[in-house]
């Protein structure tokens, strides 16, 4: 279905964006997890190695925090045309500009309580919330045509 007249496809796709970098970056947080990783990288923002090539010790936790940078930057973006153009996502991207900010100080809080079980599965649980409200979100722009 293509909703060009309203909106550019591009901006369906960039709001699509989202979804497969959640998931991604959910997928390594449960290697880290399985493989227990998860104090490899004691440090934050950075691990040891700071901004050097990814080192095999530190290899998972720089590349889910690196995820995790990308993924912000396109939600923030997604939320940001949201709120210029596209009325209906309005409510739903804040709502994961907000989340993905709380998951953030979620993953600090996993590292300062080390590997706290309840944090953890918070943890687990906001990612699954995040991924929905994105979900909900392209969802919106992707079915604009039918409400406009
Ligand atoms: C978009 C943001 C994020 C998402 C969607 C996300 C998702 C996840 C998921 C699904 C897990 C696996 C949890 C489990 O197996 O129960 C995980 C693990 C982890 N995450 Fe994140 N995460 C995010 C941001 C962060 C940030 C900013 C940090 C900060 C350093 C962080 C640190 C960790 C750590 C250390 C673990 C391993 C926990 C363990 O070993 O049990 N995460 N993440």
């Amino acid at each position: 279905m293509s909703i060009g007249h309203l909106l550019p496809d591009r901006m369906i796709l960039i709001s699509f964006l989202p979804l497969p970098l959640i998931f991604s970056t959910m997928l390594i947080g449960v290697y880290i997890t399985a493989s227990h990783q998860g104090l490899s990288c004691p440090g934050w923002p950075l691990c040891p190695n700071g901004f050097q090539f990814p080192i095999p010790k530190y290899f998972f936790e720089n590349l889910h925090r690196l995820m995790v940078l990308i993924t912000f930057i396109a939600i923030i973006a997604v939320t940001i045309h949201s709120i210029i153009k596209v009325n209906k996502a309005r409510e739903t991207s804040i709502a994961a500009s907000s989340i993905i900010s709380v998951q953030i100080l979620l993953g600090i809080l996993i590292i300062n309580t080390k590997l706290n079980p309840l944090v953890v599965a918070a943890h687990l649980s906001i990612g699954v919330l995040l991924f929905g409200m994105m979900l909900i979100t392209f969802l919106s722009y992707y079915n604009l045509e039918k409400y406009v």
